[in-house]
């Protein structure tokens, strides 16, 4: 069977940023490690004046859409992942359309659109739509544009606020793929959950510390349902493990448990039994308390043994070098999870060409989803080509008053009307509003 997968990428970043210790930190009276040490966070991406989530989801697709040397005609099929869409009807995808179609000569009116709704999942979800529509043979030799874009705000301050953040993430969807492919094999950990929701509202409720707890369950059932469909999981097999993360310091928790999870009876849990014992079975425990203490104690000592540390310096650390300098995008943070390992192994020169990778992801509410990648030849290529590392380094550095009036620009309900702090240079901005309520969009040159 041929395979289909992920055939290049592109990144967008709101071209604003808060840094958390210098800034957010000291004006809401918090120690600075709590974000940069406890949850892992340098700074948020947030959006300028005249950006979206559209505008950003335009501008990632219209670069990669160069890149590739595509025209309308080479895009059967346009998903959008968003939790932060504005209208309950027409979808994001058709806005843009709207927007690329006015930079080429050519329309979209034989793409199929739409937009994927299960929280932070759902960009994945997209994937998947489009691997099935490729492998049913309905796609006639076309590629498939998925977008993953996001405005991750939350009410002023909500512990989340911390963790906020702004992107889009663009990926082309066809066969042989040059960057990575996707396994057939996956795994689903799925439950009706009351952790983050927005029930018709722009700010998410949240259940900050529920929410914790709802993501390393579902993740937990997502492995051992993968681990039924066939799929390996040894946590040596694979070059880098990309989660969702809507912080790091949550990849650090779901890190040490998977990996407690994926040892157990492998030569890994043979070899770290001098040191740190064997894994408590439940069978031999009374009670499940008593289970689970000591399942945790065997947990605290295995992430802190050499082995533990240097498989995630090697495997996990490298997918979060972005997130730090970012935040959150919900539908878009495992995909850059899984950009951000590539683009430390590109660095570093790593030879990882046909290595795998195991990605996780996650969506409140609440689902989690595992399938495996196999990284392709084209993989140094693509990634060389990205430019999101100088994005985050060119981004406004906002004060704390700025930053309270760009919350506001963005916040629905409140009416300001600021100057942008920076300026569109060959790009989409929001450019008022219709008769119907409609948002519009130029392509500033
Ligand atoms: N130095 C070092 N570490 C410090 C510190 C300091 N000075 N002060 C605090 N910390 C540590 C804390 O010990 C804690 O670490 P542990 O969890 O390992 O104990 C960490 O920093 C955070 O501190 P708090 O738990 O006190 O922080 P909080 O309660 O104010 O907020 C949160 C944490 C609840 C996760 C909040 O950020 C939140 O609500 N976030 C939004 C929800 C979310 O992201 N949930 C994640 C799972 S759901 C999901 O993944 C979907 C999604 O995208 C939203």
């Amino acid at each position: 069977m041929t395979d289909v997968g992920i055939d290049g990428i592109e990144v967008w970043t709101g071209k604003l940023q808060l840094d958390l210790a210098e800034t957010f930190a000291p004006a809401q009276g918090e120690e600075p490690g709590k974000f940069t040490k406890g949850l892992g966070l340098y700074a948020s991406s947030l959006p300028d004046v005249y950006e979206d989530i559209v505008t950003m989801a335009a501008n990632a697709s219209h670069d990669l859409m160069e890149r590739k040397g595509l025209e309308p005609e080479d895009i059967g099929r346009i998903d959008v992942a968003t939790e932060s869409a504005f209208d309950h009807s027409k979808p994001v995808s058709t806005y843009v359309a709207g927007c690329l179609e006015q930079v080429y000569d050519d329309d979209f009116h034989h793409a199929n659109k739409g937009e994927r709704k299960f929280a932070c999942i759902s960009g994945t979800q997209a994937l998947d739509d489009a691997y099935n529509w490729i492998r049913a043979g309905r796609n006639r030799d076309r590629a498939a544009l998925v977008i993953a874009t996001d405005t991750a705000l939350y009410a002023r301050d909500d512990p989340g606020e911390a963790t906020q953040g702004a992107g889009a993430v663009a990926m082309l969807i066809d066969e042989d793929p040059d960057v990575v492919a996707f396994s057939t094999e996956q795994g689903y950990g799925s439950a009706d959950e009351t952790d983050f929701l927005k029930p018709n509202q722009q700010f998410p409720s949240v259940d900050g510390k529920r929410s914790v707890q709802v993501y390393l369950a579902r993740m937990r059932e997502a492995l051992e349902d993968f681990e039924a469909a066939g799929g390996d999981t040894h946590p040596d097999n694979f070059a880098f493990i990309p989660f969702h993360t809507p912080f790091p310091g949550m990849v650090r928790k779901a890190a040490g448990l998977g990996y407690r999870h994926c040892i157990r009876g492998t030569d890994v849990e043979e070899q770290l039994a001098d040191e740190i014992g064997r894994q408590p079975r439940k069978e031999a425990f009374d009670g499940e308390d008593e289970y689970f203490e000591a399942i945790k104690e065997y947990t605290d000592s295995l992430t802190e043994t050499d082995h533990y540390l240097d498989w995630y310096e090697r495997t996990v650390d490298p997918t979060l070098d972005i997130s730090r300098e970012v935040g959150n995008w919900y539908t878009g943070s495992v995909h850059i999870a899984r950009v951000s390992g590539l683009i430390r192994a590109l660095d570093e020169g790593w030879d990882i060409t046909g290595k795998e990778l195991l990605v996780g992801s996650y969506g409140s509410g609440a689902q989690a989803e595992i399938h495996a990648e196999t990284i392709q030849d084209g993989w140094e290529e693509e990634i060389s080509a990205l430019t999101i590392n100088e994005q985050i380094d060119a981004r406004y550095d906002l004060s704390f008053d700025e930053y309270e009036e760009i919350h506001d620009v963005h916040n629905h309900d409140a009416e300001t009307d600021i100057e942008p702090r920076t300026t569109p240079d060959g790009e989409f901005a929001f450019d008022g509003w219709g008769r119907m309520g409609e948002r519009k969009y130029t392509y500033v040159e």
